[in-house]
C-alpha cells in the first residue's frame, strides 16, 4: 500500500514559531514523513487576508521556511513549498468558493471570533473565505489526512461538504479527508496565563519563541507563572502551570512526567523551572544554528522552495485540470 498522503500548512505571520507550535505541530510533521507522503507549506495567501507589510512578509515567509527544514521536515521526502508559488491553490480556491454557501460560510465560528475582534471595517472578504482556501489546500493534494486540532474541525467539515458536493454535482473527483491525530502532539499553554494556549496573539512574556535568545528563554521559563504549593505534581486542573512545565520538560527530554514527578519530589518549582530552562536551550541551540545558516544562504533556500513548488504542482495540476474539465471551463 502507498503511504497515505497527508497536507499541512502553517501561516508565516511571526518571526519565529513557539513552543506551541512546535510541539503541537511541527514536530508532528517531521515525524509524519516517516510513514506518509507529505505536503508542507508555509500558506502566504492566508497570511494576506489581514494587513501584512510586504518586506516583513517576505522575510517570515523564508523565515518558517528555514524552520521547518531546520525542525527535520526533509525536502527530499517530502513536498515543502510556499503556497503562492503554487497557483493552482488561488484557482481551486475560486471554484470551491462557488460552491459554498453564503451562509454556510458564515457559519465558521474562527471568522465569528476574529472579525468580531478586529471590527466589520478592517475584516476582508479574504478573511470570510479563508476556510475555502484552506480545503482547496487540501483538495488539490487528494490528500487522505489531515492533522488538525480542536479549533480546525469545523474547517476540516466544511473541505469534506465541499468535496461531497463537487463529487456528487460532477462526478467522482476528490479524495475525502480524514481528520488526524498524529500520537505525541501536546498542547502547550501560556507560561503567564496557563489557562489559554501559548500563542503568538498574547503578550510575549507567556511565549517562548523558537529563534529567542537563549537569555530571554531562561528567563521566560524562570518567571513563569505558577501554583499554590510547592509540590511538583501532574494535576492539569489542579496545577495548570507546574503541569504545563512538566508536558514541556517531558516532550524535549524524553523522560514520562511520572519519572520526572519522582525526580523533582521534594524539590519545588524553582528547580523545575531551571533545569526546564536548560533542556529548552540545549535542544533549540541546533534549531537555531541550523536556521541561521540556512537563511545565510536565501539563494539555496529558495532553490529548495522551487523544488518543492515544482513537486506539488505536479500533483496540484492535473486536479486542477480535472476540475475545469468537469465543471465546463
Ligand atoms: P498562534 O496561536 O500563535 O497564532 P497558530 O494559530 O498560527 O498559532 O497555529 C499554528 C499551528 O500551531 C496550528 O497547527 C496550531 O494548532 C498549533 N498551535 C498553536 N499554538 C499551540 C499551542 N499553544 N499548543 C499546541 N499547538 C499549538
Ligand atoms: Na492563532
Amino acid at each position: 500500500m502507498p503511504a497515505p498522503r497527508v497536507l499541512s500548512g502553517i501561516q508565516p505571520t511571526a518571526d519565529s514559531f513557539h513552543l506551541g507550535n512546535h510541539l503541537g505541530a511541527l514536530r508532528q510533521w517531521v515525524s509524519m514523513q516517516a510513514d506518509h507522503e507529505a505536503f508542507y507549506c508555509v500558506v502566504d495567501l492566508h497570511a494576506i487576508t489581514v494587513e501584512q507589510d510586504p518586506a516583513v512578509l517576505r522575510r517570515r515567509t523564508l523565515v518558517s521556511a528555514a524552520q521547518l527544514l531546520a525542525l527535520g521536515v526533509d525536502p527530499d521526502r517530502s513536498a515543502l513549498f510556499v503556497q503562492s508559488h503554487v497557483p493552482e491553490h488561488a484557482q481551486l480556491g475560486w471554484v470551491l468558493q462557488c460552491l459554498t454557501g453564503f451562509g454556510e460560510a458564515s457559519r465558521m465560528t474562527q471568522f465569528k471570533d476574529k472579525s468580531a475582534r478586529q471590527g466589520q471595517a478592517s475584516t476582508s472578504v479574504g478573511l470570510f473565505t479563508y476556510p475555502v482556501l484552506q480545503a482547496a489546500d487540501i483538495l488539490l493534494y487528494q490528500a487522505a489526512r489531515v492533522p488538525v486540532g480542536e479549533d480546525q474541525r469545523q474547517h476540516l467539515e466544511l473541505t469534506r461538504d465541499l468535496a461531497t458536493r463537487f463529487n456528487g454535482r460532477y462526478g467522482d473527483t476528490f479524495v475525502l479527508p480524514e481528520a488526524y491525530i498524529p500520537p505525541g502532539a501536546a498542547k502547550v499553554l501560556d507560561l503567564q496565563q496557563p489557562d489559554k494556549k501559548m500563542s503568538k496573539s498574547l503578550p510575549e512574556a507567556g511565549c517562548v519563541n523558537l529563534l529567542d535568545d537563549p537569555k530571554v528563554i531562561g528567563k521566560r521559563i524562570r518567571s513563569a507563572v505558577t501554583d499554590t504549593g510547592r509540590e511538583v505534581v501532574f494535576d492539569p486542573e489542579g496545577k495548570p502551570g507546574v503541569s504545563n512545565l512538566l508536558t514541556l520538560h517531558s516532550a524535549f527530554s524524553g523522560e514520562t512526567v511520572s519519572q520526572l514527578e519522582e525526580r523533582f519530589a521534594g524539590r519545588g518549582y524553582g528547580d523545575l523551572k531551571k533545569e526546564l530552562a536548560e533542556v529548552v536551550v540545549t535542544a533549540l541551540a541546533p534549531v537555531q544554528a541550523r536556521t541561521t545558516e540556512l537563511l545565510a544562504d536565501t539563494a539555496e533556500l529558495e532553490r529548495v522552495l522551487a523544488a518543492g513548488a515544482a513537486r506539488a504542482r505536479e500533483v496540484a495540476a492535473p486536479t486542477l485540470a480535472t476540475v475545469h474539465e468537469r465543471i465546463g471551463f
